[in-house]
């Protein structure tokens, strides 16, 4: 069965752990986000992530597109968020939001500044209705992210059973 690795990303982060993961485990790649664009300027963006983020607190989740219509094919579901606030962002909320996870693994990952990803990780896996199995979360502190970083992902990934130990 195949796996698919579904992320939000601002500023690349994210995307780097998603790409290292696919690169292992050769599953699909999603990247998600609003249906608009968020603006051209930095200050734009800011601005419109504000008015997701206020909804947000007042229980309102984003659209979000280019989502599967179920996740039947998939086996192992990965899901990346930076850390805004302390929890995921309100895009991968969305799309937890609209699936049931009977019969799928759940590996979330994180990156973050300060303040770690323990608490994205409960957030985002609360909101997995019906996951047969949680993954123990991989978070990565976004100012270290390096050359090692790919090598931390293969080593949750082969603790985790989610590929192949190599053999010496
Ligand atoms: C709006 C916003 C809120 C953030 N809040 C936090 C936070 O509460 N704790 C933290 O450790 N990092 C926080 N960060 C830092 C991001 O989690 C970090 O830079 C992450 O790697 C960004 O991922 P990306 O490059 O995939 O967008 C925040 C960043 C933004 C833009």
């Amino acid at each position: 069965m195949a796996s698919l690795i579904v992320y939000y990303t601002q500023s690349g982060n994210t995307e780097k752990v998603a790409e290292y993961i696919k690169g292992f485990t050769g599953g699909d790649l999603l990247r998600i986000g609003p249906t608009e664009a968020p603006g051209k300027t930095p200050e734009e963006r800011m601005k419109a992530n504000r008015v997701i983020m206020e909804d947000f607190k007042n229980g309102k989740l984003p659209e979000i597109c280019g989502v599967p219509e179920n996740l039947d094919k998939y086996d192992t579901i990965y899901i990346g968020s930076p850390n805004w606030g302390n929890t995921a962002v309100p895009w991968i909320f969305a799309f937890t939001a609209k699936y049931d996870f009977t019969g799928k693994k759940v590996a979330v990952f994180c990156t973050h500044g300060t303040r770690g990803g323990y608490k994205v990780f409960a957030d985002i896996e609360a909101t997995c209705k019906n996951a047969e199995a949680f993954i123990p979360g991989f978070g990565c502190y976004s100012q270290v992210m390096d050359e090692k970083t790919e090598t931390e992902v293969k080593f949750w990934l082969q603790g985790n059973g989610l590929i192949e130990s190599e053999r010496r």
